[in-house]
């Protein structure tokens, strides 16, 4: 009911790890696909070794996680055995998706080569991290910058596909999609954590060692399942919906929205590895409950009905006068 194709690539489930989530070893990933993941993504991969930022890095509040890990890296020459390790993914059927980043728009082609000569089965760009000292720059809040990441990935990549993850900072995701798209982009991420801070008044201070960070989790479902929903028809390219997705209803809005992937971060501190086969099962009883047999068949079908109309609200007669 759930397997699905993304990119020309085969998958059990449209689920798959986001970056940065138990990615930081072959180990955790191998785990995460033996658990139901349809799809793993390492942590972002720079040009060199970065420690990244002071603790506290993570926090959990109500609604999510405040991170401000840093994009700690082994940089590209000290990966040999990691990626000698997870040639046990093959043997499980899930696809290995690499994510990278540079600090200077022309450093990902710099990572690009050398993760394609690892064969992973997708590679993402990491152009939206809000946690760097790069004078705040998200690349994807630039169209053209993007545009130009985006067409010297693809050009050193070659067939393997290529994925560029939005942020939701950014003032027209929908015009950085179009662009990363037009570049060659194969698919689009909906999108990273947004830029936020946490105060702690006790302390009168940030509650992360680097004042400001990244929000995940449940209070950046509405934002993202926006971004997917308006970019959704204006790309030739499928989405991956990402932000807040913890269970299976979530995911279904964004399937219904346009997503043809689901990412899922957050929520593995939530509800432990064992989500992903948690959150296909809930969408496979919703599917079944309302007489649906394929995921497929719910794919942006909130683009095709009109939104509901309170009686009383809309349509009112006028008062006159
Ligand atoms: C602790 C932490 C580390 C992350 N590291 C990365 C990273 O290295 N690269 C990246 O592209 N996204 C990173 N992200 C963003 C996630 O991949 C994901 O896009 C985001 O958290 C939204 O999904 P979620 O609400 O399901 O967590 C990180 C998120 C968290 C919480």
């Amino acid at each position: 009911m759930l397997e699905t194709k993304f990119c020309g690539i085969g998958m059990e489930n449209p689920t798959r790890l986001a970056s940065g989530i138990m990615g930081v070893n072959s180990g955790q990933l191998i785990r995460v696909a033996k658990e139901g993941a349809g799809a793993v993504t390492m942590k972002s991969i720079g040009p060199r070794e970065r420690f990244g930022h002071k603790n506290p890095t993570v926090i959990e509040w109500e609604h999510g996680l405040l991170n401000a890990v840093g994009l700690p890296t082994p940089g590209v020459m000290n990966l040999e055995d990691e990626f000698e390790e997870l040639k046990e993914l093959r043997k499980l059927g899930v696809p290995l998706i690499a994510s990278i980043y540079g600090s200077k728009w022309n450093e990902f082609g710099e990572v690009a080569g050398y993760v394609a000569s690892k064969k992973p089965d997708m590679i993402e760009l990491d152009i939206s991290c809000p946690n760097t000292e790069w004078h705040d720059v998200q690349f994807a809040c630039d169209p053209g910058i993007c545009a130009k990441i985006v067409a010297d990935v693809k050009n050193i990549a070659g067939n393997i596909p290529v994925i560029a993850k939005l942020t939701p900072a950014a003032t027209s995701p929908v015009s950085v999609a179009k662009a990363c798209a037009d570049a060659g982009a194969d698919a689009i991420c909906a999108a990273n954590t947004m830029p936020a801070m946490l105060i702690d008044i006790d302390a009168k201070r940030p509650v992360l060692a680097f004042r400001k960070g990244g929000m995940s989790g449940p209070a950046l479902k509405p934002i993202n399942l926006k971004i997917v929903y308006e970019v959704y028809g204006k790309v030739e390219v499928p989405i991956i919906g990402e932000g807040g997705i913890t269970n299976g209803r979530d995911a279904l809005e964004y399937v219904m929205a346009g997503a043809s992937l689901c990412g899922i971060g957050s929520a593995v501190w939530a509800r432990g590895s064992g989500v992903f086969a948690k959150v296909c099962s809930e969408m496979e009883d919703w599917l079944s409950g309302n007489g649906y047999s394929k995921l497929e068949d719910v794919w942006g079908i909130a683009h095709e009905k009109q939104p509901f109309r309170r009686l009383g609200m809309v349509d009112m007669p006028s008062a006159g006068g």
